[in-house]
């Protein structure tokens, strides 16, 4: 059995700024399925909000409020509040921790208007602000490399959460097959969201839920998770990102009749409008015949911004697009469509990212979470565009400060290494000795069809029964999945059938607490419930797992301090 005092999973942008900030304080173990500066973080392109005093008329104030607006105000305004409010002093550090930031004429860092907010707000380098800002605080956990311990490619297997507390985890180190138990006084999770369930998707093929599972599976209900962002701009065909930035630099959206139709469904904000309304408005395009040529795309439209300003401003979508679709943005329109994009739901925590266990805000004892497998829940229905950066940066720190404190005060409590090692090895063999008969690949695939078809932009009962069904009998199929692979060594089969049980069981809470959600709120679009519902449905799903495996529901207020709902109009 290893032991540290705190062990870290995932190295995105909220686990590594949560191990700075405990780093050289206590002994902290950093456990990632793939190697750091590979963690999804890396993929967000086009910025990361904060007030700054670029825009004289903009303030934290507008933020929180545009945050809340957008999120349909199912956000926790208490957590939004905090975020926005961090955000200035966030960017600041994160520059003098090393980030290099584009800058504007006057030598600030530059910012550029996106989805919903009110303000040119976004901070940027280029069409690559993630990777900018992963590979600072990479560099800088690097810098305590004596005070960090990476377990690079290993794989999370288990929580080992009893009597109300987090006692450690279990993983396989991917490269030997080994299995190895992790006690620590402290656990916590910045996994990453649970994108990959559908077909189109511009989540890394490790965005499978795999931290939210786990939590799920030793006891902790999930919330919201039936809210799943559609960003507007995936590359056709691919789901890859083509970034809002685009449109904050002035792009347009066009359909199969030249017409720029984002009129049609917001007239002040345009291509600017919040992300739930444009992917609306492409899949209702799309869905009357008025896609490209009849067909399920439609056109982001950058010629008119000039070949200086995209190889300046948006050079990674360029290439993207050349390299995957031979388009070249500087000539032609890129085909483009809705992509599963962002998960809002996840592990329920407070503030101060504890994790909580019911609608009582019970806290888990020794167990945190930050970023997009949490759910705080600053983003509420809907996020608004570069407010991730935001959120994994003040509440990996918020994280890390807690579980600092936490920490400090803790002791290791005692954990079973074989009764843990013995679950986790029954759990492999079961799945190395199937009778061999169902191909993980075609299960995969039927599961993004399902999810794709009946649980994204628009839902619908009838869809959604449909999926239910659908689902019930992938997972009956998943019992006898194909794992051809017996062998130890980098067995990458055996690891996306591990990936895969969690893609189904997580779809089936997606499908269930959107059924439940008879109305339509932000990213949750009912075609059967058209409207927000705020008598009945202004609270937060908490979902559980039965005995028996199945889901139960239940539900939590939403915190409001300040904004009462109010219609969204853009
Ligand atoms: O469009 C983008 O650049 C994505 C940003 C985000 O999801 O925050």
């Amino acid at each position: 059995m290893i032991t540290h005092d705190v062990v870290i999973v995932g190295s995105g942008l909220a686990g590594l700024r949560a191990a700075i900030e405990m780093a050289g304080k206590v002994d902290v173990a950093v456990v990632s399925k793939v190697y750091p500066s590979r963690s999804h973080s890396g993929a967000a392109q086009g910025g990361v909000a904060a007030a700054m005093a670029n825009s004289s008329d903009d303030s934290v104030e507008s933020h929180f409020f545009d945050t809340v607006k957008g999120s349909d105000y199912l956000a926790d305004q208490d957590a939004a509040e905090i975020m926005t409010r961090d955000a200035p002093v966030t960017i600041t550090e994160m520059e003098r921790l090393g980030c290099v930031f584009s800058r504007d004429e006057k030598g600030r860092i530059a910012q550029r208007e996106f989805g919903g907010h009110s303000h040119p707000r976004a901070c940027y380098a280029a069409d690559r602000t993630g990777h900018a800002l992963l590979h600072t605080l990479f560099e800088q956990s690097m810098k305590h490399k004596a005070a960090v311990t990476y377990y690079s490619e290993w794989y999370l297997l288990s929580l080992i959460y009893e009597e109300g507390s987090a006692r450690g985890i279990t993983m396989m180190n991917i490269r030997t097959g080994e299995l190895e138990v992790v006690r620590a006084k402290t656990v916590l999770f910045g996994t990453g969201g649970y994108g990959r369930a559908f077909k189109i998707t511009s989540n890394a093929f490790a965005c499978t839920g795999d931290g939210v599972m786990t939590a799920y599976r030793a006891g902790i209900p999930l919330e919201d998770m039936e809210f799943v962002q559609f960003h507007p701009t995936g590359l056709y065909g691919q789901g890859i990102l083509m970034s809002e930035a685009a449109r904050g630099e002035g792009g347009y959206l066009v359909n199969g009749k030249g017409e720029r139709f984002m009129d049609k469904y917001a007239k002040s904000k345009m291509e600017l409008a919040p992300r739930d309304i444009v992917s609306r408005a492409e899949q209702t395009e799309i869905n009357e015949g008025r896609g490209i040529g009849g067909k399920d795309f439609v056109h982001i439209d950058l010629r008119h911004l000039g070949r200086e300003k995209i190889i300046e401003r948006l050079p990674q979508i360029r290439q993207l697009a050349i390299d995957f679709l031979g388009v070249d943005c500087i000539d032609k329109p890129i085909p483009i469509q809705p992509t599963a994009h962002y998960s809002m739901g996840g592990i329920p925590v407070d503030v101060d990212c504890q994790v909580i266990t019911d609608e009582k805000k019970t806290k888990a004892r020794g167990f945190f979470a930050a970023g997009e497998c949490s759910c705080v829940s600053v983003h509420g229905a809907n996020r608004l565009g570069t407010n991730s950066l935001l959120d994994a940066c003040v509440f990996g720190r918020r994280a890390g400060k807690a579980a600092l404190d936490y920490t400090l005060s803790a002791r290791h409590e005692s954990v079973n290494e074989a009764a843990e090692l013995g679950k986790a090895r029954k759990r492999l063999d079961a799945l190395l000795s199937t009778p061999e008969t169902e191909s993980a690949n075609d299960i995969r695939n039927e599961l993004k069809e399902t999810m794709s078809n009946h649980a994204g932009v628009y839902r619908g009962a009838e869809g959604l029964l449909v999926a239910k069904a659908a689902l019930k009998l992938l997972r009956e199929r998943f019992k006898s999945v194909r794992v051809t692979d017996k062998g130890k060594l980098f067995n990458t089969e055996l690891v996306e059938a591990l990936e895969l049980s969690n893609m189904l069981e997580y779809s089936e809470i997606i499908v269930e607490g959107a059924l439940a959600r008879r109305e339509s709120r932000g990213a949750h679009a009912r075609t059967d419930f058209p409207k927000r519902d705020d008598a009945n449905w202004l609270k937060h799903t908490l979902a559980r797992k039965n005995a028996d495996g199945s889901v139960s529901l239940g539900y939590k207020p939403v915190v409001i301090t300040k904004y009462q709902p109010e219609e969204r109009k853009y």
